[in-house]
């Protein structure tokens, strides 16, 4: 699969087989996602990994929104993306850089999050991001560190469904040459 190819068959993976995925696999995904752009390349995106049967039915019976529960309990793995809090946006001195102030921070996360699922489209993995949670009941779950922010859930595992794409715009509805 060339990159144009994974980017277009990359799907949004809500069912999962029964299987693990290997701790060396999962190290592929985020060696992949560590090679993202970001802000000043202030590589301030974090991965915590929940893997155990346990966890991830804590995640799903008491921490996900409805919408997300049926993902969270039949995914074997879910990444926990986190971002070191004054980083993404900020100048050196501490100084906010630019007037979208902290927003670089989840597109910092939102760059590192669609390198980790394409890396894994590659890998024959499926992947959903999750953006529905409750994110201070997670931060205390895994012991988030307090310097920093939690952006959003990814579950991923070997597919068990093989969904047909949703519509996308075509080209000429979204773009302006001037
Ligand atoms: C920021 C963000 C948050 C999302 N949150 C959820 C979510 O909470 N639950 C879910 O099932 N899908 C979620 N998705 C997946 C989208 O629904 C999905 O990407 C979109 O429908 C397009 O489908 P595709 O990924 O298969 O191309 C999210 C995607 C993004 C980028």
């Amino acid at each position: 699969m060339n990159t144009l190819e994974c980017i277009k068959n990359r799907r949004s993976i809500r069912r999962y087989l029964p299987q693990k995925v290997p701790h060396e696999v999962i190290e592929q995904l985020i060696d992949a996602a560590r090679w993202a752009p970001s802000w000043n390349n202030c590589k301030a995106v974090r991965y915590t990994v929940l893997d155990k049967d346990e966890h991830l039915q804590e995640l799903a019976d008491t921490l996900v929104a409805p919408v997300n529960i049926h993902i969270v309990k039949n995914a074997p793995l879910v990444f926990v993306i986190s971002n070191v809090k004054k980083r993404s946006g900020y100048e050196r001195d501490g100084r906010l850089a630019t007037s979208k102030g902290e927003s670089w921070e989840m597109f910092d996360a939102g760059a590192a999050c669609q390198t980790l699922c394409l890396a894994a489209t590659q890998l024959g993995l499926g992947t959903v991001i999750m953006g529905a949670f409750d994110e201070k009941g997670i931060a205390k779950f895994i012991g988030l560190p307090e310097n920093e922010e939690m952006i959003a859930l990814v579950a991923c595992g070997y597919p068990n469904e093989a969904p047909k794409a949703p519509r996308r715009k075509e080209v000429a509805e979204i773009v302006r040459f001037l």
